[in-house]
């Protein structure tokens, strides 16, 4: 938060370091004050000096001071809250460009005008504004990417929105800011924002079907994923549709193009997706995906089908 690419974001950074500040210096004042005061008494006793019987009883132009000067700053901090809430949180019309919605533990993304669904990655053009409708399809989850926006709750039920435009391209990091279970710590999010034409040949490329297997090998990973029924969770787009009606697990047609797996907690290659798929509760206890008991063959091929889905 201390590096924000947007203007939103940017506009929070500034409030935080001026209310840092302003109370920094606010907190040095009444330490002297007080560091002072006692120092002079310690003096005055050690002198033979009584402590004096009582304060003076009335001072008004004290008290003037006293009451108007903090109400004046907590007035400016107020008013300079409001706006930067106006500067953050820009409003939005029509329709989102991107729904995000947080499952127990990770993040759906989809893209409705191009008609597909990623996982635990949000695509962004840089210089253009970009609109998000979060959603939660459990529990309450909280997003936020401290470099490109405020915080901002997804709520079963309802839709939230939340609109920024990035400066500067880049890979960003963003976490699940509301204890959501056992695995709230390992739903992480990486937002990638990159020039607008590249943008659009990443949209382009994520459109398109699954690869079909090419080789022995990865036919075999096919069979073991349509014999095991991965397809009850997930969808692997033009080769094998989800057979429930909401997405359980990640769409898994592009899955070899994402960074990491897991929501961020391995990285995301054949070896790792080896040991998930043999056993997933050993690597994030508690998410929704079982131990299927596969043979290490059985295993192997799938891992070489599904790290072969650019
Ligand atoms: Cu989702 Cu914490």
């Amino acid at each position: 938060m201390f590096d924000p690419v947007t203007p939103q974001a940017d506009a929070i950074s500034h409030l935080f370091v001026s209310v840092l500040i302003i109370c920094a210096v606010i907190f040095l004042l009444v330490v002297s004050i007080v560091t002072y005061a006692i120092v002079r008494a310690l003096r005055e006793r050690a002198g033979g000096e009584q402590a004096p019987d009582g304060v003076e009883s009335e001072n008004r132009w004290l008290e003037i001071t006293w009451t108007a000067v903090p109400l004046a700053i907590v007035t400016g901090i107020f008013v300079f809250s409001i706006v930067t809430a106006g500067h953050s949180d820009p409003g939005h019309d029509g329709p989102p460009d991107i729904i995000v919605r947080g499952h127990q533990w990770w993040w759906e993304v989809v893209y409705p005008k191009e008609g597909f669904a990623t996982a635990n990655e949000l695509h962004i053009p840089v210089g253009q504004q970009v609109h998000l409708q979060l959603e939660s399809a459990d529990v309450i989850h909280d997003f936020w990417v401290p470099e490109l926006a405020r915080k901002i709750d997804m709520i079963p039920g309802k839709e939230n929105h939340l609109v920024f435009e990035v400066d500067r391209p880049g890979r960003y990091q963003g976490v699940c800011a509301e204890y959501c279970g056992t695995q709230h710590a390992w739903m992480r999010l990486e937002v990638f924002a990159r020039p607008p034409d590249e943008h659009a040949a990443w949209l382009a490329t994520q459109a398109q079907p699954a690869q079909a297997p090419q080789n022995d090998s990865t036919r075999a990973g096919l069979d073991v994923y349509s014999k095991e029924t991965c397809n009850s969770c997930h969808t692997l787009r033009g080769v094998s549709a989800r057979t429930s009606p909401i997405d359980i697990g990640p769409d898994l047609t592009h899955l070899a193009s994402r960074r990491l797996l897991g929501a961020g907690i391995l990285q995301n290659d054949q070896g790792s997706l080896f040991k998930w798929l043999k056993d997933p509760q050993r690597i994030k206890e508690g998410c929704l995906m079982p131990n299927f008991q596969f043979s290490d063959e059985d295993a192997t091929s799938l891992a070489a089908y599904l790290s072969g889905l650019q």
